[in-house]
């Protein structure tokens, strides 16, 4: 198996940081319309930085991956950084080439990020 779909699977079977937050500052809530998966996204923010970070949900191993990946990489970040994340960022953590059906998958954890990040709120 190659290097990268191996720490796929790694991040899947034993996703960093999955679980809640004792007191979150933000959560955001995000779906995949084409198959229904979830994520929760918890972000603690401390000085304007990420503290600390948390996700829940269910998803394929790519999007609990890309979910798992992109946890370990935000804590210190700025908000102002993250807010200029984009879906290189993310699709250069995974490391594969990723086709038009499983973007959707790579990219549920950022929207959720993103959305926690410039303070939208979660209507669902
Ligand atoms: Fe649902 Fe990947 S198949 S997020």
């Amino acid at each position: 198996m190659d290097l990268y779909a191996e720490e796929i699977l790694d991040h899947y079977k034993h996703p960093r940081h999955y679980g809640h937050l004792d007191a979150p500052t933000m959560v955001f809530h995000d779906r995949n319309p084409l198959c229904g998966d979830e994520i929760e996204l918890e972000l603690k923010i401390e000085d304007g930085k990420v503290a600390d970070i948390a996700f829940t949900g269910h998803g394929c191993a790519v999007s609990r991956a890309a979910a798992s990946m992109m946890s370990e990489e935000v804590i210190g970040k700025s908000l102002e950084e993250l807010r200029h994340w984009d879906k290189e960022d993310i699709l250069d953590l995974l490391g594969i080439e990723v086709g038009p059906v499983r973007l959707k998958c790579a990219l549920l954890p950022l929207k959720a990020m993103k959305a926690a990040v410039w303070g939208l709120t979660d209507d669902e």
